[in-house]
């Protein structure tokens, strides 16, 4: 089972993501633990203060390293001690099935300027949700938590949904639909109502490929693209010097026209 342990100054933020929904009844039925611990109770002193003032002077407070530390100590071992930051490498779906292969992750929410420098040192990796700063690392525990705790065994109902999801696959997710058939004048692509389980799969690959490259074509370098993805790509004007740098294989030979035997075919004189 893989415990998450949060170390925040708002334990009551990540409440909710940790207990309602469907990561409240994974917890309930034993597939995952989440741990909510107020770093306040770290503090050395009776104002249970956290932060101070940087030195050099500038905007802001912050967290000191010596209330990190003792409230890291405070925890049973972990694979992974994670300081969440906008200055870390990006967190990819990659790192989320890293992350799930664990027993027990610790996660350090900032809030004011951040953590003293020094807490680095007593971290395994830092991690950003994007090019971007939020006003503490709770909503970025929260992204994590989300992403990681769905690929847990047993956690979402469907396992192969996975394996099509943005990213999973290598390329964007392709484009869902439910009822009503029909929604101001839009209407459903034919041919996911027609029940050719493989015409389906065709379809949802090639949109999967499309979306990809008109929304996310850098996901297309490290995508495992099949020979038919290459004909696709071809047919959708993907240049070949292009397919050749994402390194996609060559298309699929075209199909020989099978010579039926005992059938002379001649020509008929009009
Ligand atoms: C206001 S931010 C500190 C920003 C810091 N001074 C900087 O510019 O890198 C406070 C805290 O929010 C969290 N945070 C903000 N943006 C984040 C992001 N994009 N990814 C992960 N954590 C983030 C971090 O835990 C950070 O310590």
């Amino acid at each position: 089972m893989l415990t998450f342990s949060f170390l925040t100054l708002f334990p009551e933020l990540l409440a909710p993501f940790a207990g309602e929904a469907i990561i409240g009844r994974a917890r309930q039925r034993g597939l995952l633990d989440v741990n909510l611990v107020q770093l306040r109770d770290f503090s050395d002193n009776r104002h249970h203060k956290v932060d101070d003032t940087p030195y050099g002077g500038g905007a802001g407070m912050v967290i000191r390293v010596d209330v990190a530390e003792r409230a890291l100590s405070s925890l049973p071992p972990a694979d992974e001690v994670i300081l969440l930051s906008p200055a870390g490498p990006p967190f990819t779906q990659a790192v989320a099935e890293e992350l799930a292969g664990k027993s027990h992750l610790v996660f350090l929410c900032g809030r004011y300027e951040g953590f003293d420098a020094r807490t680095e040192g007593l971290v395994t990796r830092e991690l950003s949700i994007g090019d971007f700063v939020m006003m503490g690392g709770e909503a970025a525990a929260a992204c994590v938590l989300e992403a990681v705790a769905r690929l847990l065994p047993g956690v979402i109902g469907d396992p192969e949904s996975h394996r099509t999801d943005s990213f999973s696959s290598g390329l964007l997710d392709y484009p869902e639909y439910t009822r009503p058939p029909e929604w101001r004048g839009q209407g459903v692509p034919e041919v996911l109502r027609g029940g050719n389980h493989g015409a389906v799969a065709l379809w949802r690959r090639e949109q999967a490929l499309r979306r990809t490259l008109e929304r996310r074509p850098d996901l297309l370098m490290a995508a495992r693209l099949t020979p038919q993805d290459t004909l696709t790509l071809l047919a959708l004007g993907v240049a070949a010097q292009q397919l050749q740098a994402w390194n996609a294989p060559p298309p699929p030979a075209p199909r020989r026209a099978r010579r039926r035997k005992n059938i002379v075919v001649s020509e008929q004189p009009e």
